[in-house]
């Protein structure tokens, strides 16, 4: 085990020059333009796995973005680990807004910035290269070993979905290790054990059947934007709630141990309103911050589309307002549901004058993995050793929609594992991941891989 800590250790730079060529390569799943480059960077990691040691590794083709399987099962009776990791990423823009180029990594202030810089490869990466320090320095693993990345998480994980139905035996295992969620603050060893769900829905509100003269026609007939904007204020009452009829069907209320929980992680909520910059924080009421970020479901619009948007006046009365909104979700809600109950909902609430289409773009269902099973307590040691601290137990406001189909049809607990951190702006511009995790993850990696093979 020692030396293949030091050999990670001694290695480090050679890691994060690999990790810079991952990084260049724009593996934007949601843009069509980026195609190609999906295929480039599925093959990147295909190769990867095979230079670590990876016995089998082999790509499928899906209806959108490759998957990467990769396997090694040199030790039968020893336990087996799936390795999830996701290669695609978010869009980069507003462009202006970013240092530096998002695809061509740079490393100052201890960080290295670029997109996907932590979301997410730099957090998958480790656990390649924690598997090659094995095969480096004892020539073996511990355990048997199986790898999954694929294309297309940030646009809800479609095609992963079915291919888990089909190919359990495939990816049997005991255990799924998977690192794309945050640490609880820096030094601070964490697991994860829930992550809310997603509901993305867009909506089209259309007035007139063409552009007019704002002041020919503004008055007598319907602007879409301006009853857009009433409709998205309808969405929330004025405690903070959601209004679509049945959304908080079945959320459960906090039990006493997770209350407990919270308040041990000592949450400033001063500090967290400095942090993300704003004066007050907001939101439900009668609900903690940690409270709300974790364990309630919410509603946000996204972004909002429509008329005139050039620098200048243009005076207009738009045809077409779009708003793209989107909920988090918790246990027991339905994506599914819930998206039926929104459009029947907010169709109910425009008026005539306008015409409204709903679409779902994506969905996930929320997680909660249970406490006390022999994975999440190898993690919590391998991540407490790597950082010389005892773990903390979180949940999480974001949402990693194939964790809850790896619970139900592998049946295996899942170990979130993460070591972002909340201020590393993911999706943002200026995504940037610590050096002191990417390090730390490849040690914690390596701890657990040791760990779980004597669990
Ligand atoms: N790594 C994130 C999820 C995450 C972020 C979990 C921070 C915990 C803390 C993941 O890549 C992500 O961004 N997921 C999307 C999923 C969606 C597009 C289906 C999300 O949460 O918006
Ligand atoms: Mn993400």
């Amino acid at each position: 085990m020692d030396s293949v800590i030091s050999h990670l250790k001694s290695n480090f730079n050679t890691y994060l020059e690999e990790l810079k060529e991952y990084l260049r390569i724009k593996s934007i799943s949601t843009l069509d333009a980026n195609r190609s480059d999906m295929i480039k960077c599925a093959d990147f990691v295909a190769d990867k796995l095979r230079h670590a040691g990876m016995s089998r590794v082999e790509i499928f083709q899906t209806a959108r973005h490759p998957i990467v399987y990769g396997e090694w099962l040199g030790q039968p009776g020893k336990p087996t680990v799936l390795i999830y990791g996701h290669y695609d990423v978010q869009p980069v823009d507003p462009l202006d807004l970013w240092h530096s180029d998002p695809f061509e990594p740079v490393i100052h202030d201890e960080k290295i910035w670029a997109r996907g810089a932590n979301d997410n490869k730099g957090q998958n990466y480790v656990h390649i290269k924690s598997v090659d320090a094995y095969f480096k320095t004892l020539g073996t693993l511990p355990l048997n070993v199986k790898f999954l990345f694929e294309g297309e998480e940030e646009i809800g994980s479609e095609s992963l979905t079915s291919f888990l139905k089909t190919h359990q035996e495939l990816l049997k295992c005991d255990s799924v290790l998977v690192s794309d969620t945050s640490m609880y603050g820096r030094g601070i060893p964490t697991i994860t054990y829930g992550l809310r769900g997603l509901l993305y829905m867009e909506v089209e509100m259309t007035g007139p059947d063409k552009d007019l003269h704002s002041g020919s026609f503004g008055g007598a007939v319907a602007n879409p934007i301006n009853e857009l904007a009433k409709l998205i204020s309808k969405l929330h009452d004025k405690n903070g709630k959601i209004t679509v009829p049945n959304f908080y069907n079945g959320v459960q209320k906090l039990s006493k141990a997770e209350k407990e929980n919270f308040k041990r992680l000592k949450f400033s909520e001063n500090a967290y309103a400095k942090e993300v910059g704003v004066k007050k924080l907001h939101g439900e009421k009668g609900f903690t911050t940690l409270e709300k970020l974790w364990t309630r479901p919410t509603l946000d619009c996204n972004g909002i589309i429509g008329g005139f948007t050039e620098i200048g006046a243009k005076t207009v009365l738009p045809s077409k307002a779009k708003a793209k909104i989107s909920m988090r979700l918790v246990p027991n809600q339905d994506p599914l549901k819930i998206a039926k109950d929104f459009a029947k909902y907010v169709k109910s609430l425009v008026p005539q004058s306008v015409k409204l289409d709903v679409k779902m773009l994506h969905y996930g269902y929320p997680a909660v993995v249970p406490f006390g099973s022999k994975a999440l307590n190898a993690g919590a040691k391998a991540t407490a050793k790597a950082y010389g601290k005892k773990t903390v137990f979180t949940r999480e406001g974001g949402s990693i929609s194939i964790v809850v189909d790896f619970i139900k049809n592998l049946k295996a607990p899942v170990v979130l594992m993460g070591f972002g951190l909340d201020s590393d702006d993911i999706h943002s511009p200026n995504e940037h991941f610590l050096l002191e995790n990417f390090e730390k993850g490849l040690y914690a990696s390596a701890y657990f891989l040791d760990e779980f093979s004597k669990a």
